[in-house]
């Protein structure tokens, strides 16, 4: 297991497989222009499937990215956390895809003080930018030479941004809907779970230095 872990392959497979979404939303877009019948792989309203479908695959690579830390201590394998830089990326290239559609695409947004007037009445858009913009620095800082130039400690800080992130990507989905709340409610508990066993490992450890503060600090983190 260990092996298959960090052999070099893994990676290109976790890599791969996270493109698969994009190549199927690909596919259905070269064949809904050749088709005859476009709505039978993109629905009658493609800009709106195409904004959803990123808008969902956006929200399960944060979740993927957040089950790293929970995995890799309910294991005890370290080397899973090779796999989150990755994961993390692609939750914020989807991202952005799923911005670009709605600010390339989606015909109300044809002007600037149009698109500026969407994102501050619209609680649900003011919240998605939120959601993406938190993601911005952790994805500009997901390099080595930045880890150096930062520091750990204070690198380990800023990255507790993607807790913003998932908290606000659940807001932002609950917010969109109209009236059935299942999914929005089933991803507010996928990120409650993955976040409160945070807190539970980072009360123990609080615990166990303060009766014992000579004891080694836990050296796994958490985000
Ligand atoms: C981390 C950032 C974001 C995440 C995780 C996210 C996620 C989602 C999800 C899950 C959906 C619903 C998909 C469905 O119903 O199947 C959605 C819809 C949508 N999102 Fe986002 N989103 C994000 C950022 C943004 C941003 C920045 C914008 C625009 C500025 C945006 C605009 C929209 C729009 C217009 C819809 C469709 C609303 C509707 O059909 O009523 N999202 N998003």
């Amino acid at each position: 297991m260990n092996r298959f872990l960090s052999s070099p392959w893994t990676k290109v497979v976790v890599f791969v497989l996270s493109l698969v979404p994009l190549g199927v939303l690909l596919w259905l877009c070269w064949q809904a222009y050749q088709s005859a019948d476009p709505t039978e792989f993109v629905t009658a309203n493609p800009i709106e499937y195409i904004t959803h479908y990123t808008g969902d695959w956006t929200i399960r690579f944060i979740c993927f990215t957040l089950c790293i830390t929970p995995l890799r201590m309910l294991l005890n394998r370290p080397q899973i956390t090779r796999f989150r830089r990755m994961l993390g990326l692609f939750a914020f290239f989807y991202g952005c895809v799923h911005f670009a559609v709605w600010l390339f695409l989606d015909p109300r947004q044809n002007t600037i003080p149009a698109i500026w007037e969407d994102i501050v009445k619209r609680r649900y858009i003011t919240i998605g930018m939120l959601a993406l913009l938190a993601m911005l620095p952790l994805a500009i800082t997901s390099t080595a030479g930045w880890v150096r130039r930062l520091g750990f400690k204070r690198w380990k800080r800023l990255h507790k941004l993607v807790y913003l992130t998932a908290i606000a990507a659940v807001i932002h989905y609950w917010w969109l809907v109209k009236s059935d709340i299942r999914l929005p409610l089933m991803y507010a508990a996928i990120v409650a779970v993955l976040l409160g066993y945070r807190i539970i490992v980072w009360m123990r450890d609080r615990k166990r230095k303060l009766s014992d503060p000579r004891a080694p600090q836990p050296t796994a983190s958490t985000s």
